[in-house]
């Protein structure tokens, strides 16, 4: 696959992965009765467009990354850096579709761990995306 392939992919990606991170994160840190089902519908959200995303991301990055690390991103920083938060990224979506998972399920989950959960996400990308374009070392 060409370049622009996996670039794309890895926009589309990051670009609903990251939305809809944050979005359930905010909307499940409101305090809601469970009965409503609010759970069950974010966790429907995290489960068919997050998770995905992150993979197809996940991919378009790789598909990049791989086949140019030795000759290009071997030796530059912001790449390490940037693979290191992304590890950080990844897991702190991991948490938050584990207690969103544990919150459908009928178990006791903190509004504010959503709420952190999606200051973590928002600012882990914010840090990614800058490193990304501005390459600052
Ligand atoms: C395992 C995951 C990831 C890998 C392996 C990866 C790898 C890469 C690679 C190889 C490039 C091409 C850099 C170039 O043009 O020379 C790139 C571009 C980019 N990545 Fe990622 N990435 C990952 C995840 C992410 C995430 C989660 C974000 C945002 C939150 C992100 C944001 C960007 C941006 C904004 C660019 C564009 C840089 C530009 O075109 O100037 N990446 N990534």
């Amino acid at each position: 696959m060409s370049m622009i392939v996996f670039r794309y992919l890895h926009f589309l990606g990051i670009t609903f992965w990251i939305g809809t991170a944050v979005a359930v994160a905010i909307a499940a840190s409101a305090p809601t009765p469970w009965e409503s089902g609010i759970a069950q519908a974010l966790r429907k959200v995290t489960v068919r467009v997050t998770t995905p995303s992150m993979l197809i991301a996940f991919a378009g990055g790789f598909g990049m990354l791989i086949p140019n690390f030795a000759e290009t991103y071997a030796s530059q920083g912001w790449m390490h850096t940037k693979l290191v938060l992304l590890l950080a990224l990844a897991g702190a979506t991991g948490l938050l579709t584990g207690k969103l998972r544990r919150w459908a399920e009928g178990q006791e989950v903190a509004a504010q761990t959503f709420g952190r959960l999606g200051w973590a996400i928002s600012i882990l990308a914010l840090l990614v995306i800058t490193l990304a374009i501005f390459r600052p070392f």
